[in-house]
């Protein structure tokens, strides 16, 4: 049997193939790696850990924390801070921006994530996930929030791990996708997927149904098409999926196709939409196009967007191909 290849061996080999991975980012990738194993143990303990439940704290977005997001954003934190390969961190969890402490190195990279995606999840044992983004600091001496804000296409990695019947790394540098599976006896992470591939074509959405009523022409008009099924314009039957992680519902579209939308809609209309672009939409985004999909914010990629601030939100429209292309259609076409 052909031997398991772990994450540090599948980083080294990345490195010498094409060099597309320098020595600093590979240490941060393994210590993001690290990070997620220890929240997935937090995850794993649940009530006997005593990390399920309510903080008594609203984050930057207003939201209601959650312990594990609270305990998740002190794992990355901690773990990143002294290797010397950051400059800074930023977080959902997070107001500012979290510079390296004076007494440690500085390194020439940012890490943004979202410590715990899916957190109305987290009591009820559904998965859930870290999603993070890696971007190099500009030149310069110094670092500040101006830096962070980079457009999706300047990522030099990005991925997410999902924290469910397995715990699974998904990543990508810029050369496809590959996906991790957690070896608790072993302790490692071990290639199970080289060359993630989302089909074009597609039969799935995951869409929250319930905000209905609050979406634009064009959303409704794509998902009453769907809903027709053989007998509508599409002539096929559709199924839904909606798991309420974002993590998850696109590792099922990375797995196996799909197209997953948090779209605008009229609840809060100054906002461009719920999710978040720097450390949600953007990671998400790059990983879908590295592995054949597409991503929008129902008019342009999601990857050119410049961002104006950290907690910038966007509508979000990814995975299979031909269905993002035709969302898009419907929107810019009115
Ligand atoms: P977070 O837990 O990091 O705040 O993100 C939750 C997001 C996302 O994962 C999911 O797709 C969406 O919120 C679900 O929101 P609603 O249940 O409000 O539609
Ligand atoms: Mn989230
Ligand atoms: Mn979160």
């Amino acid at each position: 049997m052909a031997s398991k290849i772990s994450l540090t061996r599948y980083l080294v080999e990345e490195q010498r193939v094409d060099g597309s991975i320098p020595a600093q980012l590979r240490l941060l990738l393994e210590v993001v790696a690290r990070s997620c194993k220890s929240i997935s143990h937090a995850v794993n303990k649940g009530a006997l850990g005593g990390v399920l439940g309510t903080a008594e704290s609203e984050n930057i977005q207003g939201e209601v924390q959650k312990k594990l997001d609270i305990i998740s954003n002190e794992v990355l934190i901690e773990a990143n801070e002294w290797g010397g390969h950051l400059a800074a961190m930023a977080s959902e969890e997070m107001e500012g921006i979290y510079l390296v402490p004076n007494r440690y190195p500085q390194g020439e990279y940012l890490l943004l994530f979202d410590p715990l995606d899916g957190s109305s999840n987290i009591d009820v044992n559904v998965s859930i996930g870290t999603i993070f983004s890696v971007l190099k600091k500009p030149e310069g001496a110094g670092v500040s929030e101006q830096d962070f804000l980079q457009a999706g296409c300047k990522q030099v990695a990005a991925g997410y791990c999902v924290y469910g019947p397995q715990t699974t790394l998904v990543l990508t540098v810029g050369s496809g996708v590959a996906m991790f599976t957690l070896d608790r006896e072993q302790g490692s992470f071990v290639l199970t997927q080289e060359k993630m591939r989302i089909p074009e074509d597609t039969k799935e959405f995951a869409i929250n149904m319930s905000n209905m009523r609050h979406w634009d022409a064009p959303v409704k008009r794509y998902i009453d098409e769907c809903l027709q099924g053989k007998d509508g314009p599409r002539g096929k039957d559709f199924n839904m999926r909606w798991i309420a992680s974002m993590v998850t519902d696109v590792h099922r579209i990375l797995t196996r196709g799909g197209i997953f939308m948090y779209p605008w809609d009229k609840r809060e209309p100054e906002k461009p939409g719920k999710l978040r672009l720097m450390y949600e939409a953007n990671p998400m985004a790059w990983l879908v196009e590295q592995a054949g999909g597409a991503a929008t914010n129902c008019r342009e990629r999601i990857l050119d967007i410049a961002p104006g601030k950290l907690h910038e939100r966007v509508s979000v429209c990814l995975g299979s191909k031909n269905e993002v292309e035709r969302v898009t259609r419907y929107h810019v076409e009115g």
